[in-house]
């Protein structure tokens, strides 16, 4: 099956069972600080499956863009990615358990959907702690779905499994349970669903094989979890407002496994199929190697490739901090890549980042940027190959010490495995050590970045974000230009806001804006927001975050009537509640983009 075809079967299905389509969020989050980017298709819907109404209602289904990069080390095998696509359904205290295992178990095996042989799926369900009980209730379901064709499901023991009679197997937490995406956060325990390949156990994984086993055998594709927990900042477990459902299946796996179910091909590999084909034929054509000899290194280039175009596409540029320095790592390590199987010339990028574009542009119309992204990738990879040539001057009889390359890592992003390849001798037990001590200090930083939980719902952030909306309509109105938001950051200091603007505001234009957001502050205004569709919040003239798709119903907060923005929220109730508002800095941020840094006080 190809990848569109999928996207819509999917979203089809879940609109038939009276879901709304829910627009794919950006890859940067919206106002919250404490992730880098987007890692699930439930990161946008937290503050809804902790409570608050959604603008669509309780039944959402959505393919989001997801980017994950804890394991980066690990792309180039069969199942990491960076970038993925998340197909996914929810229930917003809506429906639960039942209807989620019914209609997943409707998606697999009806003819119109993906239509997989019911003897081929497994699951496996969460077999009970002191957070939660063991999920009888999900197994009691599957049971009864089975039996509807004539399957009967018995609960297996995962160290002596009979495959012939047991479908259904019970692990811990560490395998049956999602979430939260950081230290805090709405969790639950899940149960996931498996294809059997068939293919012969391989003993050195251990004596039986199991669902979870790591052989290879069973291929896991969709998980469904029952979100109705929410873990606090002392990791107590405590029931949620609300019941929720957030399902998540992997595009890309799913893809594989459906072109190796209908094309007989070894292995389920999401590379070889219509989301990475032409990128690998371009590596084989432009390298005159052969993808089945070079896996590893074939597979970090296409994934990174396109990972890098739509970070880009969303905004993010290369630079030496969180997001940015993500990006430019990912770039360099492409730029490694190729160089291990012979690719030099800078116009592979070109061809490269037009092969990603065609291949997504019909579902990401935000891609249509080649010329920006390609400028964007080929400006970087000059700073890089200008490094690697410093390095080459540094080190003229190509010896290192480990401190010198755990510094050329850590400032530049130069990996060892490629100064390695370049001939550089270096101790590496030296940098082992050094690496480790940075690990565990980057660790603790990652920990810290997490710590507000996935959405900082803290009364200094809403206040500053109530600010935000504030700043925007007062750049409007005195500055009467053609103002647009491109960007928006709140920390619990202070806010960050981008916009458009041809030159620097003067320190008069500063005082007016600055003055005039005091003045609605002081006025205490109410703040209130109303559900419409997105036609009506464009005829009411309310502000959009430019370049954001949003979905058919939104959601509009105004202040007075002073500002209409559509918006997620939260925003506090009266203006009164923000206190006193300073400008602390105004600048550049890009061609013809202003940024203001501002606090309350
Ligand atoms: N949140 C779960 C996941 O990301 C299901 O969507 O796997």
């Amino acid at each position: 099956m190809k990848s569109n075809s999928l996207r819509k079967k999917f979203i089809n299905f879940f609109v038939s069972k009276n879901h709304k389509y829910l627009p794919s969020a950006s890859l940067v989050p919206e106002d919250d600080p404490t992730i880098l980017f987007t890692p699930a298709g439930m990161s946008p819907l937290v503050r809804y499956l902790m409570g608050e109404p959604h603008p669509l209602g309780e039944r959402l289904c959505s393919v989001q863009k997801c980017l994950r990069t804890d394991d980066i080390q690990e792309v180039g095998d069969l199942t990491h990615f960076t970038f993925f696509e998340m197909l996914g359904n929810w229930s917003l205290g809506d429906y639960f358990k039942k209807e989620a295992i019914n209609w997943s178990f409707e998606f697999i095996i009806g003819k119109k959907w993906l239509a997989f042989n019911p003897k081929k799926v497994y699951v496996t369900v969460f077999a009970g702690d002191k957070d939660a009980s063991k999920d009888n209730e999900s197994i009691k379901i599957w049971q009864e779905v089975f039996a509807k064709v004539g399957i009967k499901a018995e609960v297996g023991d995962k160290d002596k499994p009979d495959f012939t009679r047991e479908r259904i197997f019970c692990y811990g937490k560490k395998e049956n349970w999602w979430g939260p995406v950081g230290k805090t956060g709405p969790c639950g325990p899940d149960t996931e669903m498996f294809y059997d390949t068939g293919k012969p156990h391989d003993q050195k994984y251990g004596p039986h094989c199991h669902p979870n086993c790591e052989c290879g055998r069973f291929f896991e594709f969709w998980n469904d979890v029952f979100m109705q927990y929410y873990k606090d900042n002392n990791s107590n477990i405590t029931p949620l407002k609300q019941k929720n459902v957030d399902t998540g299946m992997g595009l890309e796996r799913v893809v594989a496994l459906t072109e190796y179910i209908e094309n007989n091909v070894k292995n389920p590999d999401p590379f070889l199929t219509d989301l990475f084909i032409d990128i690998i034929k371009l590596l084989e054509e432009e390298s005159g190697q052969n993808y089945q000899e070079n896996k590893a290194n074939f597979r970090t280039i296409s994934d990174h490739l396109r990972a890098v175009v739509f970070i880009i596409s969303d905004g993010v540029r290369p630079s030496n901090k969180d997001r940015g320095y993500i990006l430019r790592r990912l770039i360099r390590r492409t730029v490694d890549s190729l160089s291990f199987i012979g690719i030099y010339k800078q116009e592979f990028y070109s061809l490269a980042i037009k092969k990603v574009i065609d291949i997504y542009s019909s579902a990401y119309t935000e891609l249509d940027k080649f010329q920006e992204i390609k400028n964007i990738v080929l400006d970087e990879v000059e700073k890089y190959l200008k490094i690697l040539r410093q390095i080459k001057k540094l080190a003229p009889e190509k010896k290192l010490t480990g401190e010198q390359v755990f510094t050329l890592f850590t400032t530049h992003g130069v990996s060892p495995e490629q100064l390695r390849d370049q001939g550089y001798k270096f101790d590496n037990l030296a940098l082992e050590k050094k690496m480790k001590e940075h690990q565990k200090v980057s660790k603790k930083g990652m920990g810290q970045k997490f710590s507000g939980g996935l959405q900082d719902h803290s009364s200094e952030v809403v206040k500053l974000h109530t600010a935000t909306h504030l700043l925007h309509q007062s750049l409007r109105s005195i500055l009467k230009g053609n103002i647009q938001q491109v960007g928006s950051n709140i920390n619990r200091e202070r806010l960050r806001f981008d916009f458009t603007f041809s030159r620097s505001l003067t320190k008069n234009e500063l005082k007016k804006v600055e003055e005039l957001v005091n003045k609605k502050i002081e006025e205490n205004l109410e703040i209130k927001f109303s559900i419409m569709s997105l036609k009506q919040a464009r005829e009411q003239n309310a502000l959009a975050f430019f370049g954001q798709k949003y979905p058919e119903k939104v959601k509009v907060y105004s202040i007075g009537n002073f500002s209409k923005e559509v918006c997620g929220g939260p925003h506090v109730d009266f203006t009164g509640e923000l206190g006193k508002f300073i400008i602390k800095k105004e600048e550049s941020c890009g061609a013809g983009k202003r940024r203001i840094y501002a606090i309350l006080a």
